[in-house]
């Protein structure tokens, strides 16, 4: 059995992990700032004689050296989430991001750990290269364009952790996370199933930013835990980058009648243009699917959750917790 560390262990993803880590009969140690994590996510099993958390930030050295001299792995997950928390506070990301996988991936290359890093799919930018495959051209929007801040921080990861396994031969592996949900993901921070779900249950207008044509794919945070914990654990995966997501495809319209009908509810769909939900001149994208054969060949990685059961599970959890 093994030590985690897991950076951002209180929030959506890190709390799932952690909880399936513990089930494994692993140690887990989470360290989170509570920014967009919380208590309510590990109450399940934070008295857990085999976890703990320390809330405070991955960008307090001091802390986060103690730490990683006492985990086997490294699950680096911390950073700033959400489109309007980026638009709203790009230094804090480009600090965050960046500067939070400097710090994890020096500490592990001194300590000589082994470090997953969390990217995402916002680093194809605006790429119409679809699938979108690993080794394909990242396009990315205007530095005046906010929300790219989040997806150039990513990338510098990316860079950065290559970077460490090519001249530090440090064991590090990138996973590009696309739209991950399931129970505990807040709506508060602008993710859209959990935000419709929440609008259809109060009866409050169910609000599609653009014109609902957008296409996206959303895959179950089992699946995407049940990837990560086979990623950082296998040597042949260091030093790569793969994509971690699902490829059934749904406009963001779609998904919204899908919640409306599912959670049977009366609410009204209403469409937000992008640049009164946001910024003038915000950029998104059509489609994004991503091209899994690369973690397919790797792991046997299937997402095997559809979008209809991953619905009901939010809202059992949703309704749980009410
Ligand atoms: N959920 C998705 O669809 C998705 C998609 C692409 C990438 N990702 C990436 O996966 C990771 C986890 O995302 P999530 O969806 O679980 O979001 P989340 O907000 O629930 O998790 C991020 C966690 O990091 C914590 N955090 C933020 N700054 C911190 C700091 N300085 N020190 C310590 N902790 C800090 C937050 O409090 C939160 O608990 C992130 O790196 C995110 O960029 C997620």
């Amino acid at each position: 059995m093994h030590t985690y560390l897991i950076t951002g262990g209180a929030g959506f993803i890190g709390s799932h992990l952690a909880e399936s880590l513990l089930a494994d009969g692993h140690t887990v140690l989470a360290l989170d700032d509570l920014s967009t994590g919380s208590l309510e996510n590990v109450k399940t099993f934070r008295d857990h004689p085999r976890f703990e958390l320390v809330i405070d930030s991955v960008m307090n050295v001091a802390v986060t050296s103690g730490l990683v001299d006492r985990a086997d792995y490294i699950v680096h997950l911390a950073a700033v989430v959400g489109v309007q928390r980026v638009l709203d506070s790009a230094i804090r990301t480009i600090h965050t991001i960046a500067g939070g996988a400097d710090i994890v991936l020096e500490l592990a290359t001194q300590k000589n750990k082994v470090v997953f890093i969390a990217s995402t799919s916002e680093v194809y930018g605006k790429s119409a290269d679809l699938p979108l495959s690993e080794d394909g051209d990242l396009l990315l929007g205007a530095t005046n364009k906010g929300r790219w801040s989040y997806a150039c921080s990513k990338a510098i990861n990316e860079y950065l952790a290559l970077a460490y396994y090519r001249e530090r031969q440090l064991p590090v592996v990138v996973a590009r996370h696309f739209n991950t949900v399931g129970p505990r993901q807040s709506a508060r921070y602008g993710m859209v199933l959990p935000r419709f779900i929440e609008q259809a249950v109060a009866g409050r207008p169910i609000t599609i930013y653009g014109d609902g044509m957008q296409q996206r794919c959303f895959c179950y945070v089992a699946d995407v835990i049940w990837a990560i914990k086979r990623l950082i654990t296998r040597p042949e995966h260091y030093g790569k980058v793969f994509n971690v997501g699902s490829s059934e495809e749904i406009s963001i319209l779609q998904l919204a009648r899908l919640v409306k009908e599912m959670t049977q509810s009366d609410s009204e769909i209403v469409f937000v243009p992008y640049d009164v939900a946001y910024d003038d001149g915000f950029e998104d994208m059509r489609r994004r699917i991503p091209d899994l054969r690369r973690i397919h060949n790797a792991i046997g990685y299937q997402p095997r959750v559809g979008l209809v059961k991953i619905i009901e599970k939010i809202m059992e959890h949703h309704y749980a917790s009410a």
